[in-house]
């Protein structure tokens, strides 16, 4: 039985979500190890080939030395978010868990993490009950931080507290509001002791334990076209970090699948937050923006700012860019390796085009040429603290069907925005339903993307639900909802694309705009009355 609305996480709840915190850490902890594995099967086939062949491609060792520097380059970047996470939970100790096992992780993460957007198993659903805490910079100078959102508890117990006000506009405050976890003002140190700390830094992340002899932590920084050292130096002594990565509870081998989802979220940074990422944000986040403006031209009165919810926000660009037109933002997402990363780019960053990432070195395939594979790309291509974000932009972390169907959330929002996300469903019909009810009568839901069920190849999973409905009847459902289509067209589009790829998934996504009828709330309420 589900726990009473409110009531605080039973033990046993905790654990497990301890236990998916600590799976997905292990995850990112992996990944140096399952790269160096990868370019060690790639030596050793090179190994094999003939001294004639081998002589014809003698430059393939020096690329291997090459992708080791650039599998050190992403590692710096993923372990710098992960001391600057502060998990919502007291981590150290706990239950470990054993893969070997049939375990509640492969039920929840693992297995459910069928499909993707990209192709290749990319950022589809992994926890189902993830909880984490997000906080924001608040645009005005006394740098304060906005309302943070935490799990959907929180989000709930907080709207139970809030009953007596405006609902339009949902305070989620919750005890996640906290300040940013910096070391220093990284680009006000001197070089010398930003050199000094990285070297700091290096050294007691060489200290964890490792899984093989792949020196993760070791600090390897690149330059850019400035000469200047990107990737501030934010490894912090750990007595100032809240997260223990060399905690045994941390060491574990997780499947490859995991490790795959850090690939994915890799390549989910370019989309959101990469220079590189322009083209694709331009085909998927600018029609919404701009369908948004034309809609709520009125912004500017800052007591009656338009709502926005954004779920399924990813690395939460685009609900970034939905608070800097003038809107109180909330994105939702539950996936941890999501949250952790964009709590890091919004949080942490301090300037732009800061930290460098290699995204395309994990495949061989469709590659024009080494340097193509081998290219860097750079993060953020906006620094969120300095972008205009209006006040309340906020993440809450939870399942979007549990968080927004508590009777605080039905008519809150003027806006629902969706992009690559309906498909996510196990029930689509839950999420329209979901969404139809957190729309104020007149508002808006727009929406972007194609019908790639993610659970459509459960196959595996006898009891897994996946209802896939063709693009004609998910039209039919949300008009049972008192969702009127205003405007619809289709949009090509690429999800987390290798631009320089040979291949690339283009979709034909579909667009539309739908309004809640005024007296949809009336229909609504008849409907599950009966
Ligand atoms: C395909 S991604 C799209 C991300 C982003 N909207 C974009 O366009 O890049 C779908 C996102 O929805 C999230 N998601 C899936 N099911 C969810 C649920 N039930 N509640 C909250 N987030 C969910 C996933 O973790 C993933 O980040």
């Amino acid at each position: 039985m589900e726990p009473p609305v409110g009531a605080p996480m039973s033990k046993s709840d905790e654990e497990l979500e301890i236990q998916a915190l600590r799976r997905v850490i292990s995850a990112y902890l992996n990944y140096p190890t399952a790269a160096e594995e990868d370019i060690r099967r790639y030596e050793r086939s090179y190994s094999k080939l003939s001294l004639s062949h081998k002589a014809v491609l003698s430059h393939l060792p020096k690329k291997y030395e090459d992708l080791r520097r650039c599998v050190k380059t992403n590692t710096y970047f993923l372990m710098n978010m992960l001391q600057a996470f502060d998990p919502p939970f007291e981590m150290d100790g706990g239950t470990d868990s054993d893969f070997d096992e049939p375990s509640l992780f492969g039920r929840k993460t693992a297995d459910k993490f069928m499909h993707s957007h990209e192709g290749t198993g990319c950022c589809g659903r992994d926890d189902e009950n993830t909880i984490d805490v997000h906080s924001y910079p608040s645009p005005s100078k006394d740098s304060t931080i906005t309302s943070a959102n935490s799990n959907k508890r929180q989000a709930i117990e907080s709207n139970d507290l809030d009953s007596t006000t405006d609902s339009s506009i949902p305070e989620l405050n919750g005890f996640g509001t906290r300040g940013p976890v910096r070391s220093c003002d990284d680009w006000s140190c001197t070089q010398a002791e930003a050199e000094a700390k990285e070297h700091g830094a290096a050294a007691e992340a060489n200290a964890y334990p490792s899984h093989d002899d792949t020196e993760y932590g070791s600090a390897y920084r690149e330059s850019n076209e400035n000469g200047h050292p990107i990737g501030s130096p934010k490894l912090t002594p750990y007595e100032r970090v809240p997260l223990d990565l060399r905690h045994p509870s941390f060491q574990l081998r997780v499947p490859s699948a995991d490790v795959d989802k850090v690939r994915c979220i890799v390549r989910n940074i370019v989309r959101d937050w990469g220079d590189e990422g322009s083209l694709e944000r331009e085909q998927c986040y600018l029609p919404i923006l701009e369908e948004l403006h034309r809609l709520f031209p009125d912004r500017k009165d800052l007591r009656r700012r338009p709502t926005c919810l954004v779920p399924g926000a990813g690395l939460g660009r685009l609900a970034c860019e939905i608070s800097r037109l003038g809107f109180i933002a909330q994105g939702n997402e539950f996936s941890y390796y999501m949250l952790m990363c964009s709590s890091f780019i919004l949080n942490q960053s301090d300037q732009p085009l800061e930290w460098v990432l290699h995204p395309w070195i994990h495949s061989n395939c469709n590659s024009l040429s080494d340097s193509d594979q081998l290219r860097a790309v750079y993060i953020p291509d906006l620094h969120p603290g300095s972008a205009g974000i209006t006040e309340g932009f906020s993440m809450c972390a939870g399942d979007f069907v549990e968080v927004y169907s508590h009777p605080g959330q039905a008519g809150a929002w003027d806006s629902v925005v969706t992009c690559f996300f309906i498909d996510t469903a196990h029930n689509i019909i839950e999420y329209l339903e979901v969404i139809a009810r957190a729309l104020k009568p007149g508002g808006v839901w727009i929406n972007l993307g194609p019908l790639l069920y993610h659970f459509a190849e459960a196959y595996s999973q006898e009891e897994e639900m996946s209802l896939e409905l063709s693009l004609e009847d998910v039209k039919k459902v949300a008009a049972q909802f008192g969702l009127v289509l205003k405007k619809e067209k289709l949009i090509e589009t690429t999800y987390t694309a290798n631009n320089r790829s040979m291949m690339q998934n283009r979709y034909t996504a579909v667009f539309w705009t739908m309004v809640k009828e005024e007296r949809a709330a009336l229909h609504m309420s008849l409907s599950s009355a009966a």
